[in-house]
This record gives structure tokens, sequence and C-alpha cells, in this order.
């Protein structure tokens, strides 16, 4: 059934695409030199968006991702339904494993992501993945 079948809005990815952009445009990334933003929707209409940050010890540096989901829990939490990334050209960027496994926790296997690939769930993303229903069966 499409989304307007189910009375679902459409998703606007080219307007989520862009937010990411704005937050990749406030990256701070002197040691890679490689910009990286992202941008998700929240399933009460919440826009949330991240950069990533890096430090002058190298493997501290943070992942937009880090800061989309720090955004999400600090403006009342939800679940991620939508989400892109993209990097220092503007273009549709994969994210890492580490950060499909942040978004999991928040999205689950039905986060739509948007990928060079085209819109997958996370499940075609990060199969057999491990989560919080692990720890409490
Ligand atoms: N990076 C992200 O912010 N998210 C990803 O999903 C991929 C990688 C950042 C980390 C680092 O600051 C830079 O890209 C180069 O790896």
């Amino acid at each position: 059934m499409t989304a307007a079948a189910t009375g679902a809005p459409a998703v606007d990815w080219e307007a989520l695409r862009e937010v990411a952009r704005e937050a990749m445009s406030r990256a701070y990334a002197p040691y890679s030199g490689y910009p990286v933003g992202v941008a998700a929707l929240v399933d009460d209409g919440r826009v949330v968006s991240g950069c990533n940050v890096e430090n002058a010890s190298y493997g501290l540096g943070l992942c937009a991702e880090c800061g989309l989901v720090s955004q999400l829990q600090n403006t009342g939490g939800g679940r991620l339904t939508h989400f892109t990334c993209v990097d220092g050209d503007g273009e549709i960027l994969v994210p890492c494993g580490r950060c499909r496994q942040l978004l999991y926790e928040f999205g689950g296997p039905g986060l739509i992501l948007e990928t060079p690939a085209g819109l997958l769930p996370l499940s075609e993303m990060l199969p057999q993945a491990f989560g919080p229903e692990h720890l409490t069966k």
C-alpha cells in the first residue's frame, strides 16, 4: 500500500537532506577534513540533526550520528523513522557500522535509511542486529 493510500504524509527527502547539509556545514573535522551531516524524522514530527565533532585525541572524535541521538534524547526522546546522511559535497553517504548500531537503538529494524543504493530499512543495513530486546528476554 502506498503512503498516500494509508493517509501517511510522504517524506520530503530533499528537505531532510537539506537539514543534513546545514548540519554538515557546521561540522568540526579539522583532522580528517571529512565533514558529515545527518538528519532524521522522529515519530512525533520533530526533525533532529547532527554533525561530526573531531578531537586532537583522534580516537575521541564523535560521528555526526552521536550528535543526532543526543539531540533526540535531549529534546524529548521518541523513535527515529527516517534518516539521511551526507558527505562534504552534500551527497548521500552510508552511516558507518558503529552508527548503524546507534541508530538501531532509537529506530529499530524498520528505520528507513536513504542510501546511495536507495531507501532501505535498517534491517538490511544491519542484519541480525543486537539490540535492547536481547537484554530483556
Ligand atoms: N563519520 C561520521 O560522522 N558518520 C559516519 O557515519 C561516517 C563517518 C565521520 C567520522 C570522522 O569525523 C569522519 O567522518 C571521517 O571518518
